[in-house]
């Protein structure tokens, strides 16, 4: 199964997105979680990447589909992926129908404003896996591990307040036109979008999702 995450920054794409990868079996593909590890790797496009990422700005499509389309490539992506925080542009989408990829399930996570800031003030996330926690609504067994590594969590340097402020107006320019996108792919192909309310409890909103999957 092929399927897009969509939503605005801090909806628990993350969250979600590990549940959905654990459960059908089927690598979770994050672009946000690949241009941090670049960024802890040091790389030529980990540096140029920060700058943007710092600024809650998007990386251009160009690199973006670059990665997409190598990652895909990959012998775990034959029976399908979950893409999370992809495409985020229509441009983007562009690109992926370009890669004659056929996606099955764009589920859209939707969340208000004033529940993504609380959310991201209180985010920790084991950088090297991706995971992701929060210190109130979803914490780690011991404060600060993570619980499969037992490695340190951190905050991100874009869960700022400024930047996520800047980070959802791009959402909102740039990502949310998406949402239009698929509605109407939908009705021209067998892709089916489905809009879940990630104001629930993480239980809550896979319950919804795998409604929705099975
Ligand atoms: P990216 O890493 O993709 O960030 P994002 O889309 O802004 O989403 P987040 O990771 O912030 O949130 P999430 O929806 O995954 O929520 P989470 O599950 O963690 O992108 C970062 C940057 O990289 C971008 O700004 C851009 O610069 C660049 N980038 C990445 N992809 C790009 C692309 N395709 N094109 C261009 N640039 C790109 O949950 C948030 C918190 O809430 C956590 O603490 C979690 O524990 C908690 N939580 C989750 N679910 C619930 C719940 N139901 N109830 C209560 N708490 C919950």
């Amino acid at each position: 199964m092929k399927i897009i995450l969509l939503g605005p920054p801090g909806a628990g794409k993350g969250t979600q997105a590990e549940v959905i990868s654990n459960e059908l079996k089927i690598p979770h593909i994050s672009t946000g979680d690949i241009l941090r590890e670049s960024i802890r790797n040091k790389t030529s496009l980990g540096e140029e990447a920060k700058k943007i990422m710092d600024q809650g700005k998007l990386v251009s499509d160009e690199i973006i589909l670059g990665i997409i389309k190598e990652r895909v490539s990959k012998d775990d992506c034959k029976f399908g992926f979950l893409f999370d925080g992809f495409p985020r542009t229509i441009g983007q989408a562009d690109g992926l129908k370009n890669l004659n990829i056929n996606i099955d399930l764009v589920l859209e996570i939707s969340l208000s404003d004033e529940v993504i800031i609380s959310r991201m003030s209180g985010r920790r996330i084991h950088l090297s896996s991706g995971r992701s926690y929060h210190i109130e609504f979803n914490p780690p067994k011991v404060e600060g591990k993570d619980d499969l590594s037992g490695e340190d969590l951190i905050q991100r340097d874009d869960d700022k307040p400024e930047t996520v402020l800047a980070r959802l107006e791009v959402y909102k320019n740039q990502t949310n036109p998406l949402i239009n996108y698929y509605q109407q792919l939908e009705k021209q192909s067998d892709l089916r979008f489905v809009k879940v309310n990630g104001a629930n409890s993480p239980k809550e909103v896979s319950n919804e999702i795998f409604a929705n999957i099975e």
